[in-house]
């Protein structure tokens, strides 16, 4: 038998990589991001920028930008590839629309199938012209503009890059940009603005809606970036801690922002032995060491108020889920259709197929407890969702040779580095 043990270091976070790097590009000077996570998505942002001008460069273990300002991208003279990456895509086609340039945008056949009007029909609004394939996804080609109207926009859908995509191009908007959000979503952007020391206000409505006013265009002065460890990466190895017998181990500098660790709470809830000791802060962002051992795990019951404070963690929740004696329910699941893959169904078909007890019900999951013996060996298809890959690497560390993963490539996309971490927190009995 398989359990974990030890202590390591989480890579990077991907959020705060794409933001560090796009910031860094808005500033004015040189930016040296240490941490900066390695994988696909970050390099896609990367290289996009390096397209539009910016001189990027890496010294040792640290990354250099040479920023030139919220005005300052350069007609680029090829398409922009934005890969696989949702969050790269919809922060850059903001990032550039408050500047007089022509882009296009592509992607890989996941990304091209991922909606890109829930962000451009707001830019639209205010006066980028934008040709989208079929009203809704990649390839498409906006011409920037630096007159955008400075307007009160109201966000619908519960989505943390469309509001940071909102702001980036606030940034070089002439007058008050308003962004209310309804329900508020992970908020790396705001936490490095402040850091920056961008003035820009935010308060609560009295619906509870939160409201973001900038008041552009912004002279940004670069300031050197630290980036925290990734809380998303960190709940693979959280889980199988869990729910390997015998293990114990610490993971170090983890962004503890609320906005990302909702699934602790929840993990918490099934009776996880879980510790959080703040330590640090990371250029805006609290940080700190996660302590884990093997705990007894019972079922619980996650609201759809919860999503979007838990919507890269349901994977990994619900490999948690299967280990948890009786029932849990996951409701309201609808945004997981629109990620990487449609992780409802790439979570659901998979585990029906190792044979759990699992039901789906319109945006709705329910996983019993089975105590499931796998006699021969099944597939389990990542459809190229890196988050699919990692959560049932996790589940394989109980059942070794009776699951195999198809396509375990595209855990490069978000965590390059999980299978050598893995492997050091890896002890047999
Ligand atoms: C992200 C926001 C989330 C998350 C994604 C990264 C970000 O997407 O799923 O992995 O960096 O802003 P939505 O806020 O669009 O749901």
């Amino acid at each position: 038998m398989l359990k974990l043990k030890g202590s390591i270091k989480i890579s990077g976070d991907k959020s705060i990589s794409h933001r560090a790097l796009i910031f860094a590009a808005l500033s004015i000077g040189k930016t040296k991001i240490t941490n900066l996570l390695e994988s696909n998505d970050v390099m896609s942002t990367l290289e996009i920028l390096r397209n539009l001008g910016i001189t990027i460069k890496k010294e040792g273990n640290k990354w250099i930008v040479f920023g030139n300002g919220t005005s300052g991208f350069i007609e680029p003279n090829k398409s922009l590839d934005c890969g696989n990456s949702g969050t790269t895509a919809r922060l850059m086609i903001g990032a550039v629309a408050s500047n007089p340039i022509k882009c296009t945008f592509v992607g890989d056949k996941s990304l091209s199938k991922r909606s890109m009007s829930r962000v451009t029909y707001y830019l639209e609004e205010i006066g980028s012209q934008i040709n989208i394939t079929k009203n809704d996804y990649l390839p498409l080609m906006i011409e920037g503009n630096d007159k955008l109207l400075p307007v009160n926009h109201e966000v619908l859908k519960p989505s943390a890059q469309v509001k940071s995509a909102l702001i980036l191009a606030a940034l070089n908007i002439t007058g008050k940009s308003t962004i209310i959000e309804r329900v508020a979503t992970r908020d790396h952007t705001e936490k490095m603005m402040k850091y920056l020391k961008i003035k820009f206000k935010t308060s609560k409505l009295n619906n509870g809606s939160k409201k973001i006013e900038l008041n552009g265009p912004y002279e940004i002065k670069s300031r050197n970036i630290n980036v925290a460890g990734d809380p998303s990466s960190a709940a693979f190895f959280i889980v199988a801690a869990l729910i390997l017998p015998g293990s114990k181990i610490e993971l170090k500098n983890i962004a503890l922002n609320p906005t990302r660790i909702a699934f602790i709470q929840v993990l918490k809830n099934m009776g996880g032995k879980i510790r959080i000791k703040k330590t640090k802060n990371f250029s805006g962002e609290d940080v700190g060491n996660i302590y884990v051992q093997y705990s007894f795990l019972k079922g619980v019951s996650i609201k759809s108020s919860q999503a979007p404070m838990l919507i890269d963690e349901y994977p990994i929740i619900s490999i948690a889920a299967t280990q948890a004696k009786g029932k849990t329910t996951m409701k309201g699941l609808s945004e997981l259709r629109h990620k990487e893959s449609d992780r409802v169904k790439s979570i659901v078909l998979n585990l029906k197929k190792l044979g759990f007890d699992v039901r789906n019900k319109g945006e709705d999951i329910y996983i019993k407890y089975k105590n499931v013996v796998i006699s021969n060996t099944k597939e389990v298809k990542t459809y190229g969702d890196h988050r699919i890959a990692m959560s049932f690497s996790i589940l394989k560390l109980i059942y070794g040779k009776k699951i195999k993963i198809d396509d375990p490539s595209c855990i490069s996309i978000s965590y390059p580095e999980f299978n050598s971490h893995l492997k050091k927190l890896l002890v047999s009995n």
